[in-house]
């Protein structure tokens, strides 16, 4: 492990520090002051969005793994219930600048996770200033307390919908990133901020650009407002909440005509969260298993693990869905130490299902 990596600062950034004799035991001991909750087990890390699906999952991951948490949530998409009790909720609004500084402040965490943004692309097309003012200029607020209260780590949800469609998979980091909606821009545009703000700052940060996020843990699922995500609207089916589930495009360049993605269990997003937190960890990581799975396949999966047939109704393509969005996720893997371990779709399917099972009505 790397336990002096942060970037060395010097007089002029910080004038009113001491001489150079000064500065190696200092330095030191900043570094140790770090560097111990990491050896020890112990971060304190500052959450948003820990009320939502994968934050909630994250959390929990975080708290097992012996990290302190605050969780700020402004709970118009997440859940009270979806938050561990063992946190500190701090129920707060990324808009509110001294607010969410304010609560920066007192946390004083070592370590940002910011998961918290408006994730629907569809609105994000009809609605384009939600997405800027909330993905964009509320995180800006974030950042900005970041740097002011010393975190020292910054770990952001991007995702692939700022590559827009790609011109090879499986997608490597280096993909030329032009998105197609508003929310892929939206989140294109936080990473550049996180970018100057390394240089500027030396804020230390890693972007990890998710592909679908999918399954559950014990405790914690998956319950949108507006689901738009496949498994869980599949899963409707089974739970007797609906009577059939629409597949959009059979004419697509796949093997059976239907769009495929990579899907990624949740656990395994909150464990490249937990990794990315150790110092000298930097930069931009996909998050997916590398192995896609068409939207047949996965009526087929939830089919076999609930034991259900699910009528399925052929709608034409909606405009914008590449045929084949898959990571490659070897970056995470060499570089953080990632190995995700559910991997496979039955897997995903499974914890879903048995969440959902318990969770009829999500947590309402
Ligand atoms: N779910 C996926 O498959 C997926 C894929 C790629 C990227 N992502 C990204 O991962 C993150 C988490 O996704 P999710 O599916 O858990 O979403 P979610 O909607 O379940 O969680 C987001 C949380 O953020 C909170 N929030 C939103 N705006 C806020 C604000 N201004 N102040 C305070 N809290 C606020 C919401 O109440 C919610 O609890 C998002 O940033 C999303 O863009 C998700």
């Amino acid at each position: 492990m790397r336990a002096f990596a942060f970037p060395e600062r010097t007089h002029e950034e910080h004038p009113r520090i001491r001489k150079p004799c000064e500065d190696i035991t200092l330095e030191f001991w900043h570094c140790l002051l770090f560097a111990a909750p990491v050896f020890f087990g112990s971060m304190n890390v500052f959450v948003t969005g820990g009320a939502g699906y994968i934050g909630s999952v994250c959390v929990e991951e975080l708290l097992n793994s012996g990290h302190k948490v605050t969780v700020f949530d402004n709970l118009t998409e997440g859940h009270r219930s979806a938050v561990d009790s063992r946190t500190t909720f701090i129920q707060g609004e990324l808009s509110d600048e001294a607010g969410i500084k304010r609560a920066v402040r007192e946390a004083k965490p070592e370590a940002i996770i910011h998961f918290a943004a408006n994730a629907l692309v569809g609105e994000s097309m009809t609605n384009p200033g939600k997405y800027f003012r909330n993905n964009v200029a509320s995180g800006l607020n974030l950042l900005e307390a970041a740097v002011e209260n010393g975190a020292k780590k910054f770990v952001f949800s991007s995702t692939c919908a700022t590559y827009g469609p790609p011109d090879r998979v499986p997608m490597t980091e280096d993909l030329p990133q032009r998105p197609i909606n508003p929310y892929g821009e939206s989140k294109l545009m936080f990473e550049k901020m996180l970018l100057w703000y390394q240089q500027i700052y030396k804020l230390e940060f890693v972007a990890f650009r998710y592909f679908n996020a999918a399954g559950a843990s014990e405790q914690f699922g998956e319950h949108h407002r507006i689901e738009t995500h496949l498994i869980p609207n599949v899963l409707k089916v089974p739970l007797g909440q609906a009577t059939q589930c629409e597949i959009y495009g059979t004419d697509y360049p796949t093997p059976d005509g239907t769009c495929i993605r990579d899907y990624i269990h949740v656990v395994d997003l909150s464990a490249a969260h937990i990794l990315a937190l150790a110092p000298g960890k930097q930069g931009f990581f996909n998050l997916g298993n590398g192995d896609g799975y068409s939207v047949r396949e996965v009526i087929k999966t939830c089919e076999a693990v609930t034991g259900t047939k699910i009528p399925v109704i052929e709608q034409p393509r909606r405009p914008g869905d590449p045929p084949k969005l898959v990571a490659a996720a070897d970056k995470a893997k060499n570089e953080l130490g990632w190995k995700p371990k559910f991997p496979k779709l039955q897997q995903i399917v499974e914890t879903a299902w048995n969440w959902h099972k318990k969770h009829p009505k999500g947590y309402a």
